[in-house]
């Protein structure tokens, strides 16, 4: 792209880790996806908006004076270059293991890959206190950041050690699918188990039978290419954006080494649904079909089987069948329906599925504005126990917090009384300090 590369294979080197990497998912600019590694876009964390930065070598907006050295540091270290920690909004846990000849090729890629962007991003971060004490992070990174930078070999193209660095280091698959502790640090002992992410739920991964311990080597790799395994998955929400951004375009080699690695990491069970309920009567003969996606007449309605045949039978069948291509998913076989919880269907409903990859162009509409969160909950309800055999007592309400974003974790719900008791022990220490230097001062006579 640019013309003024000079290292061009070292180039074409750090653009491939890049989206190995993908460093473009956060690093997009905010709006109409425009200007590459440009900024702006906002992470929506638990503590709040975090902006990521313009990373082109933009020497005013971006981080054109970076030498080498700093930018490994913000990558491995999570530390900028004039400084400032990072919040680990930037993935830096995970990319600290990464190889300096890859940090090389990287830094090569930004600063001659990359067309600056003489522009900041149109947002800054703007988080509400303690979390806005970048400081804090310092402490943080000592708990939880593990080892130093290690400075590992190459492992072999196809190799189980490439896909080893592959799914922990570059592609962070753990940054979604690991659960955090009440810190929002990673639990290494629960890794790839499954975890909220937003309204989203990034499932168990590993290769239990709560996870995907039913799938072949060959499936996680269609899945990963394509986003879509038959009767099966679908990739939506983050999940989607990454397999377009950045796991569809990567080299069978690397998608294999990854599928092998994920197969034999320690499978961790979870809770899986109880499947009691029987599914009701078949609805075939309902008589107020009306077909075609948007004919939602009776807006008021929260009946879930009249909303299901209005708003989804026309692609997913009367029956939960899909085409037979697969092409409209059967729900029936469906993991969004059949897992525990009804996050992922619930969302799917709410945000809808966008997802490109070089053969396909896969799209289900959002029903965000069509259908109010208690239409949508009692579709939620129906789905689940019709083609799953789940009773799910999903509420509007549960709709709404799924809507903001989950359920926020325990640091954020608590952060008030925890900065209340942090006061309470300060000024305790302070008065008993002051108790006993008066004791001292009078002799260890009684205080008046
Ligand atoms: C999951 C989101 C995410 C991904 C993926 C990501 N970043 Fe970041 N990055 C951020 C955020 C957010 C910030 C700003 C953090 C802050 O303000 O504390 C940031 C900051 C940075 C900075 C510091 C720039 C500055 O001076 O402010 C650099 C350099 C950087 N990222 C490089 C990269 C590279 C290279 C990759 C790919 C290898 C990458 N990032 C992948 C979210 C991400
Ligand atoms: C940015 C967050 C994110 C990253 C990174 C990510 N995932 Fe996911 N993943 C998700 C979400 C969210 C879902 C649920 C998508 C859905 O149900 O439509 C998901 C779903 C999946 C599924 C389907 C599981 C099921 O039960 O349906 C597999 C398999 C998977 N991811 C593997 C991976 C692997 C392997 C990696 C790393 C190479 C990875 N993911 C990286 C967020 C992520
Ligand atoms: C216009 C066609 C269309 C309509 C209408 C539609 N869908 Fe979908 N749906 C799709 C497509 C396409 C996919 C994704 C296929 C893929 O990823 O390959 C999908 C995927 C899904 C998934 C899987 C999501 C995941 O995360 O894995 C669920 C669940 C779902 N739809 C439920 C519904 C429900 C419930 C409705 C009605 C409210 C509905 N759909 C309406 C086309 C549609």
């Amino acid at each position: 792209m640019a013309v003024f590369a000079t290292d061009q294979p070292l180039v074409e080197c750090g653009r491939y880790i890049a989206v190995a990497a993908d460093c473009g998912a956060c690093h997009r600019q905010a709006i109409n996806h425009g200007v590459p590694f440009a900024g702006g876009y906002a992470i929506e964390s638990p503590m709040g908006r975090i902006i990521a930065s313009n990373i082109t070598p933009s020497k005013q907006y971006g981080i054109g004076n970076y030498s080498e050295q700093q930018f490994a540091n913000a990558v491995r270290e999570g530390i900028a270059a004039d400084g400032r920690n990072l919040y680990p909004a930037m993935p830096y846990t995970s990319y600290r293991d990464m190889t300096t000849a890859d940090v090389q090729a990287l830094y090569a890629y930004f600063m001659q890959g990359v067309e600056p962007a003489d522009f900041p991003p149109s947002t800054r971060t703007d988080l509400s206190f303690p979390f806005n004490v970048r400081q804090i992070m310092w402490g943080w990174n000592l708990l939880f950041l593990s080892g130093t930078s290690a400075d590992k070999a190459e492992a072999l193209p196809g190799s189980l050690e490439r896909g080893k660095y592959l799914v922990e280091v570059l592609a962070h698959c753990s940054a979604c699918h690991t659960p955090r502790n009440i810190m929002m640090a990673e639990q290494n002992s629960l890794n790839l188990s499954g975890s909220s992410l937003g309204g989203w739920y990034a499932p168990n991964i590993t290769p239990d039978k709560s996870g995907i311990g039913d799938w072949s080597q060959r499936d996680l790799v269609t899945y990963l290419k394509t986003g879509h395994l038959a009767g099966k998955a679908q990739a939506a929400g983050a999940m989607a954006e990454a397999v377009e951004n950045s796991f569809s375009l990567m080299t069978d080699d690397d998608l294999n080494a990854m599928a092998a690695w994920v197969k034999q990491v320690p499978a961790i069970p979870t809770a899986i649904p109880d499947r009691s309920i029987q599914p009701p009567a078949d609805v075939s003969d309902i008589n107020t079909i009306i077909t075609g996606q948007g004919a939602l007449a009776d807006r008021s309605t929260t009946d879930g089987a009249k909303l299901y045949e209005n708003a989804c039978a026309s692609c997913h069948g009367h029956k939960g069948q899909g085409t037979d291509d697969s092409f409209y998913p059967s729900l029936t076989r469906n993991r969004a329906v059949s897992a525990l919880g009804a996050q992922n269907l619930v969302m799917a409903i709410v945000e809808g599925i966008q997802r490109k990859t070089s053969n396909t162009d896969i799209s289900m509409p959002a029903f965000a504005e069509q259908l109010n969160n208690a239409q949508i909950a009692s579709i939620s309800n129906y789905v689940h126990s019709r083609f799953a055999g789940i009773d799910d007592k999903m509420t509007a309400q549960d709709v709404q917090i799924l809507r903001d974003g989950g359920v926020p974790p325990f640091i954020v719900r608590y952060i008030n009384w925890l900065m209340a008791l942090g006061t309470l022990m300060i000024v305790g220490l302070l008065g008993g300090i002051w108790y006993w230097r008066k004791v001292k001062r009078s002799g260890g006579q009684q205080i008046r």
